[in-house]
């Protein structure tokens, strides 16, 4: 079976529950640890890390796979555990430099450590526990199409080396490159794929996040290895100075000192369920139900300021799209996205009470979900649109994020046509679909994160409101484009330019919840009905 090439500069070689990294350099290869918010440079362990031969001269890497790094003359780099680093080989020498200066030359005998607690390794022993490792994760890789097997297993590995000790718990980091930490919304897509190798590891990604539950009920926008992020004053740069641009025009104001919470959008929910149907499991729904009604009422008691009943972002960071245009006008804002995920949620509430035998909390769920649709409908649907308010008032953007109420599968049919049509139209729809903000809005940038770019998680979200809407071609036709998007481009990215489908430059790689739903769509496992047919009448 073929496996993952490291190319040691977008996959390094890195292990599961490991924070080293060892990439390539033109001087050698480089070791440093992935911490929270600190720059590689920072953490570096050692450089210019060469294997010589017998006359002193550098032996290239012959291949780097998830095992081992091995180098022409048989010498190898491998992880004997998740801090310990060895080098092997014979009849030949080692070299390296640690930060403070200091060099190294070194005869390599059977394993040498070169970082870590000092220990006796065997080569032999340390390649065979490697290798079974791995094989034993790559035997959970559901089955995909031969033309996407080979960015599959790209992914998968992706996932196994993204987990790290946190917070009492082994936690799916966004990426070795730059977010060490478990964020919110990320851990509840990386939760879907890992549902289908373990789960009991997609449940301890909910749990890591509910363990750091408020005790107003609001779950935190990070968890980390030195606490939460749960509240800030600041607001992205970018941001702060588009807003200063609008104060005084649109109905922006500058936040004040007072610190405001910061979460991520309420699909905790949606991500539980989806895992109790691929493992059923009581006990488990039993823990996280009254935490997750928590979470939900949240919004309407903390995130509701004109009290209408349709919850707001206070903060760009809450809307999980930090950086879009919808925050040029303010910085509290109500995009369709929030209130349709909360009615997705309320739903799944319901599935999830109807599970636990408790038929008048479904019955409520429901019909809470129901009364939110009508007030969305009522509100924000203008008649060919819904709009996106900022501060209260309707604002002139245009983004994937109208598009999000497909979710609720509860919208009238002419509604939800109108929708489909609309990502149909020249304005979404493309080779590489969906632009995360309008082809033809002012603010449209094909590389800049939020303002343009095709990202994993809302193609995901759109294919499965397609699908719960009724339009399963649309639905397939945007899951086949989404994935050879992602097979040919190279990498799992943090997101894509929406027009030649390739990176955009400044996306980080080896992302977790595109390498999490790629494989998750490429397995298109026939997903269950939802539940909610069993558990009451649904409006429309
Ligand atoms: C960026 C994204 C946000 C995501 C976080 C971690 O801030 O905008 O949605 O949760 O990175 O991946």
């Amino acid at each position: 079976m073929s496996t993952v090439q490291l190319d040691l500069v977008e996959r390094p070689f890195t292990e599961r529950g490991s924070r080293l990294l060892v990439t390539a350099a033109p001087d050698g290869l480089r070791v440093a640890r992935a911490e929270y918010e600190t720059p590689l440079d920072a953490t570096t362990e050692l450089t210019a890390l060469a294997v010589r031969d017998p006359d002193g001269r550098p032996v290239p890497v012959a291949s780097a796979t998830p095992s081992e790094v091995r180098f022409a003359n048989g010498a190898s780099l491998m992880f004997a555990d998740p801090t310990t680093l060895v080098l092997s080989g014979r009849r030949a020498h080692a070299s390296w430099r640690r930060p403070d200066g200091t060099a190294r030359t070194l005869a390599l005998t059977d394993c040498h450590v070169l970082t870590g607690p000092p220990g006796t390794w065997s080569e032999q022993t340390v390649r065979a526990a490697a290798e079974h490792r791995w094989q034993r994760w790559f035997a959970h890789l559901p089955p995909v199409r031969p033309d996407l097997a080979e960015r599959a297993r790209m992914a998968w590995w992706t996932l196994a080396v993204n987990l790290l000790p946190i917070a009492g718990r082994e936690g799916l980091v966004p990426s070795k490159y730059g977010y060490l930490g478990v964020w919110n919304w990320d851990a509840l897509f990386h939760a879907v794929a890992l549902r289908h190798a373990s789960p009991a590891l997609a449940r301890d990604q909910i749990m890591l996040l509910l363990d750091h539950q408020l005790p107003d009920g609001q779950l935190p926008d990070v968890v980390h290895e030195h606490g939460v992020l749960a509240e800030t004053t600041d607001l992205p740069r970018s941001d702060l100075a588009r807003l200063s641009e609008h104060v005084g025009r649109a109905n922006g104001v500058l936040p004040s000192a007072e610190p405001v919470p910061v979460t991520k959008p309420p699909l905790a929910a949606w991500a539980v369920w989806k895992i109790h149907r691929t493992d059923p499991d009581l006990p488990f729904l039993a823990a996280v139900y009254p935490k997750l009604v928590r979470a939900h009422t949240w919004w309407f008691t903390a995130s509701d300021p004109d009290g209408d009943g349709l919850p707001e972002y206070l903060h760009p960071y809450s809307s999980g799209l930090d950086d879009s245009p919808v925050w040029d006008h303010g910085p509290r804002a109500e995009p369709p996205d929030l209130n349709s995920y909360l009615i997705l949620q309320a739903d799944r509430l319901a599935d999830i009470a109807h599970a636990l035998g408790l038929p008048a909390d479904a019955a409520r769920w429901r019909a809470r979900a129901a009364a939110h649709t009508e007030l969305l409908l009522t509100r924000r649907w203008d008649g060919t649109r819904f709009r996106t308010l900022v501060g209260g008032a309707p604002v002139d953007v245009r983004t994937v994020l109208d598009l999000m109420p497909l979710l609720t599968g509860r919208l009238p049919a002419e509604v939800a046509g109108a929708l489909e049509r609309e990502l149909r139209s020249a304005r979404f729809w493309g080779e590489h679909p969906v632009p995360t903000v309008a082809f033809d809005d002012p603010a449209f940038d094909p590389d800049a994160m939020w303002r343009g770019p095709v990202w994993l998680n809302v193609n995901y979200l759109l294919i499965e409101g397609l699908r719960r809407s009724g339009f399963t071609a649309t639905a397939d036709e945007l899951r086949l484009r989404t994935l050879a998007m992602v097979r040919d481009a190279g990498g799992l990215y943090e997101y894509w330019n929406p027009l030649t489908g390739a990176r955009a430059p400044r996306a980080t790689s080896g992302f977790g919840w595109s390498a999490a739903l790629f494989v998750d769509l490429a397995a298109d496992l026939p997903e269950p009905a939802d539940d909610r047919l069993d558990a009451g009448t649904i409006t429309p």
